[in-house]
C-alpha cells in the first residue's frame, strides 16, 4: 500500500515534534495503520530557524496554501493556529479539494466547526482535531467513540494547562501573576497572545467542541459565558485556601430543560475534591453519562510533546481509512444550542 503523504503547516514546538515523531515512531505507526506515513512538504514561517528535525527531502512550499492544494499531499496538517486566516482558507482549500485534515487549532473549530465539517462531509476528507482539546487526554475520542452509545448529562473540567499552572504556583509559592505567566510562555504552555488564556477564551473554544460532541449541538463560541482569571491575586487564593477551597479556572457544559448551558468562570472549589488535585498545566475532564458513575480523565494538557502525541494519532487515523463525523454525527443531526431539547441526544 502506498504511504499516507502528509504535508504540514506550521513548524514551531508542535510541528517539529510531529515531524520527528513520524520518523521516530514509523514502525510502531506502519503497524497500526498498515501502511507507511511519510512528510513530503511542510511550510513555516521561517526556512533558517534550528528543529532538531530531519528534513532533508522533505519539499517546502510556497505557502499555507500551496501546501493544502498540493497535488502529493494526502493529509493536510495544519498547527498555525488562529481563527481566521491563513489557517481557515488553507483548511477549506484541502478539504474542497477531498484531502484529510489534522489540526490542533482550536479557535478555528469553536469559530467556523461546523462550515469546515460541511466541507470535510461534502468532499469526504476527514477532519480530526484530538489536539484541540487537552492535548494528549483523548477526550474527543471519548466522547465521539468510547460513549457513542451513552447519553451526556455534564462534561466539566479544566481545559487550559496556562491557567491551571498559574493557579498552583500562585497559590503554592506565592507569586505573582504575571511572574507565572511569564513562565508559562517560557515552557511553551500558553497561547501565542496569552490574554486567550487568562481571559478565557481557550477554554470557552474547547467547551464549545467538547459540547458539541457531547450533546450534539452545533459548536459554537459565542454560546459561552466567559469570565478569566486574569483579576486574581495570590490573597484571593490565600482567602479560600483559609476557607478550605482552591480556586480554579472551570468550564462546564450542562443539559437543562431550557437548552444546553455553557460556561467558563473561575471556582471555588473544596480542597477535598478530586478536581482540587489536579495541579500545573495538568488538565482533567469529568463526562457525566446516563446511568454511569462520572468518567475522569487527567493528563497533560498543554505542550509541545503531548500535543504532538495527538496530532500523530489523528495522521495514523487518516492513514488507516478511518473517517469520523467531525462532530460525532451528520451536519443535519447537529442543533442549536439553545434550541437543542430536554432529552438525551
Ligand atoms: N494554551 C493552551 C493551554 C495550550 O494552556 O492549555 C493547549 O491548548
Amino acid at each position: 500500500v502506498a504511504p499516507l503523504k502528509v504535508g504540514i503547516a506550521g513548524l514551531g514546538t508542535v510541528g517539529a515534534e510531529v515531524v520527528r515523531l513520524i520518523e521516530t515512531q514509523a514502525r510502531v505507526l506502519a503497524g497500526r495503520s498498515g501502511r507507511g506515513i511519510r512528510v513530503v512538504a511542510v511550510t513555516a514561517r521561517s526556512k533558517a530557524k534550528k528543529r532538531g528535525v530531519d528534513l532533508r527531502g522533505v519539499e517546502w512550499a510556497r505557502d499555507p496554501m500551496a501546501l493544502a492544494t498540493h497535488p502529493e499531499v494526502d493529509c493536510f496538517v495544519e498547527l498555525m493556529g488562529g481563527a481566521g486566516d491563513p489557517a481557515l482558507s488553507a483548511v477549506e482549500a484541502a478539504l474542497s479539494a477531498g484531502k484529510s485534515v489534522v489540526t490542533a487549532n482550536k479557535a478555528l473549530l469553536a469559530r467556523h466547526g461546523l462550515k469546515l465539517a460541511k466541507a470535510a462531509e461534502k468532499h469526504g476528507g476527514a477532519l480530526n482535531f484530538e489536539a484541540a482539546v487537552g492535548a494528549a487526554i483523548p477526550v474527543i475520542k471519548t466522547l465521539r467513540e468510547g460513549l457513542a452509545g451513552t447519553g451526556i448529562d455534564r462534561v466539566y473540567g479544566i481545559l487550559n494547562g496556562t491557567c491551571n499552572y498559574i493557579l498552583t504556583r500562585m497559590e503554592q509559592e506565592g507569586l505573582s501573576f504575571a511572574e507565572c505567566l511569564k513562565d508559562a510562555q517560557r515552557l511553551g504552555y500558553a497561547e501565542a497572545d496569552p490574554s486567550f488564556d487568562v481571559d478565557g477564551h481557550d477554554t470557552a473554544q474547547k467547551l464549545a467542541i467538547l459540547a458539541s460532541l457531547a450533546f450534539g449541538t452545533k459548536v459554537a463560541q459565542s454560546a459561552v459565558y466567559v469570565e478569566g482569571i486574569s483579576s486574581i491575586a495570590p490573597e484571593d487564593l490565600r482567602a479560600a485556601a483559609d476557607l478550605g477551597y482552591r480556586v480554579k479556572l472551570l468550564g462546564v457544559a450542562v443539559r437543562t430543560t431550557k437548552g444546553i448551558e455553557q460556561r467558563v468562570h473561575p471556582t471555588m472549589v473544596p480542597k477535598s475534591s478530586s478536581i482540587a488535585q489536579v495541579m500545573g498545566v495538568t488538565n482533567a475532564v469529568t463526562i457525566d453519562g446516563e446511568g454511569i458513575p462520572p468518567i475522569t480523565l487527567v493528563g497533560p494538557g498543554a505542550g509541545g510533546a503531548a500535543t504532538a502525541s495527538a496530532v500523530v494519532a489523528d495522521i495514523a487515523d487518516v492513514a488507516r481509512g478511518i473517517r469520523a463525523n467531525p462532530f460525532g454525527r451528520p451536519i443535519s443531526q447537529l442543533r442549536d444550542t439553545k434550541k437543542a431539547p430536554m432529552e438525551r441526544h
